[in-house]
């Protein structure tokens, strides 16, 4: 738990070097990332890009897919989430676009799309650092509340409060969000070798508070036997292994 919503993003990043550089990638074994997109992973591509700038890490033996993409829009609208990577992260490091994997949302094919981004996951080895955001609503990539914990990478209709929640992207505009997504599914996030969640603003504290202290069942069953099942204390260890 951080000042400020800036400190998550330096924070995280600090994670991500230590983590590539730990692991000390070359063209046999590569590093294999999760990214997410929205206003809260901003902070954090920005200190990655001063840590390469500053020659403290290369993405040079990185791949890395991100969680997910709107559908139908063109990948060169602004704000598609092929052009935030470009704009806010890939243009300004050393990563090779043949290792940067997106979700087409305008591939022919939708369901095809999902299943070779899947395939392209195993072919890497799986992903070894899973980062993510949350919605207000609680979801994760584009996983909305309700999402079966073994989804994996599909179409997703989004939910009301998703797309007022992105209206500030597009105009403020509700008609001209798109109404549905690729997503990698809550499965596709589970197995990864880590997960690092970053939650900021008071919109997301409700979801952060059912999410760390009420349990995965809480929604469902209400009941005040699941209240605990998740705790604090576990989400500081969490944080400690990842430091
Ligand atoms: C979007 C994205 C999510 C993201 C979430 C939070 O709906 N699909 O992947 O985590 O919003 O975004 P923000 O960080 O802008 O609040």
């Amino acid at each position: 738990i951080l000042d400020d919503a800036n400190d998550v993003g330096y924070w995280a990043a600090r994670i991500v070097v230590k983590k590539i550089n730990s692991f000390q990638p070359n063209e046999s074994k590569y590093f294999v990332l999760g990214l997410p997109t929205g206003g809260t992973p901003l902070s954090m591509y920005q200190r990655l890009i001063e840590y390469y700038k500053a020659g403290k890490v290369s993405f040079r033996y990185v791949k890395t897919f991100n969680m997910d993409e709107y559908v139908g829009i063109p990948n060169q609208h602004p704000q598609s989430y092929h052009a935030y990577m470009d704009e806010n992260f890939f243009r300004h490091i050393d990563i090779d676009s043949k290792n940067t994997f997106i979700l087409n949302g305008n591939a022919p094919d939708l369901e095809e799309e999902c299943r070779l981004f899947e395939e392209n996951i195993v072919k890497a080895g799986g992903i070894q650092l899973f980062i993510g955001g949350v919605g207000p609503d609680g979801h994760i990539a584009f996983n909305e509340p309700g999402s079966s914990l073994t989804s994996r990478t599909r179409v997703k209709s989004l939910a009301h409060d998703t797309i007022l929640a992105n209206a500030r992207f597009f105009d403020n505009d509700v008609a001209q969000v798109p109404k549905q997504a690729l997503t990698v599914g809550v499965g596709t996030i589970m197995d990864a070798k880590e997960i690092m969640v970053l939650v900021t603003g008071a919109s997301k504290a409700l979801a952060l508070h059912k999410a760390v202290e009420c349990g995965i069942f809480q929604k469902f069953v209400g009941g005040p036997q699941d209240a605990h099942r998740g705790s604090l204390s576990r989400l500081k260890e969490g944080y400690s292994r990842l430091e």
